[in-house]
């Protein structure tokens, strides 16, 4: 009976990772082939390194140090995207809040853009939003309404940050497992603050998905990251 009941846990905990295309907790350390470095154009003096001070889960975590600047940007990712729907689910920890300046924390390559164009998603007027880089449309749009409709990004502790891309353009974000209304993007869901976004039938389709930090205004910040899946079904905040 224990056994059965210690292995229907196992099967429990296995579960949500079974929809993984790729899962990562850092505690046999940092693959650097599995997640490679992403800097495109120029790389300087950010950093990433194997934390073992900090974790979410285990022991590890990896680091970004950003000192800032468009050259300052580096990451760390994957191109192990699945075909249809993607959802992403990474605990972050960012040491500085997100200001009025506009910083991307995960970076993807967008093959729906021209190319060498992201989809991104950080931070501006201090709270979460994505940003595409070919057009530089918000979601939200940056209004006091749109700015309302997301939230900001607790500094100094663990944060379950999820998002799904849908094969048919929809996008839904959630933090802490609460979706984040402004940044929510899907048919019967009404969004007023998604003008910019829906200007154009823009239907994301990314290569690979980047974590890291990289300011245009300058902010420098340090983040975290740790049990990062990337899969075809949302696997919450396990
Ligand atoms: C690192 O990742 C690569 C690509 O996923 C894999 O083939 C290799 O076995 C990994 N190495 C270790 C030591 O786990």
């Amino acid at each position: 009976m224990l056994r059965q009941t210690a292995l229907l846990a196992l099967a429990l905990a296995l579960l949500p990772l079974s929809l993984a295309q790729i899962s990562e907790d850092f505690e046999t350390g940092w693959n650097q082939t599995a997640w490679p470095i992403y800097a495109p154009d120029c790389n300087q003096g950010g950093a990433i390194t194997l934390d073992s001070t900090t974790a979410h889960s285990g022991k590890n975590s990896l680091r970004v140090d950003s000192p800032g600047g468009y050259c300052g940007h580096i990451f760390f990712g994957t191109t192990r995207i699945p075909s249809g729907d993607v959802y992403v689910r990474a605990y972050v920890k960012a040491s500085k809040a997100l200001t009025d300046s506009h910083v991307s924390f995960i970076t993807m390559p967008d093959a729906a853009q021209a190319a060498g164009k992201h989809l991104r998603i950080g931070g501006q007027s201090q709270i979460l939003m994505y940003n595409r880089e070919s057009d530089d449309a918000t979601l939200p749009d940056l209004s006091p309404q749109g700015i309302a409709a997301s939230t900001a990004l607790p500094t100094g502790s663990w944060q379950c940050f999820e998002y799904h891309l849908g094969a048919d353009g929809s996008i839904e974000t959630w933090l802490g497992g609460t979706a984040i209304p402004g940044l929510t993007v899907k048919a019967g869901v009404a969004n007023a603050d998604a003008e910019q976004w829906q200007r154009s039938s823009y239907v994301p389709k990314i290569t690979g998905v980047y974590f890291g930090w990289e300011s245009y205004g300058g902010d420098a910040n340090t983040f975290w990251y740790d049990d990062v899946v990337v899969s075809a079904g949302r696997v919450g905040c396990v």
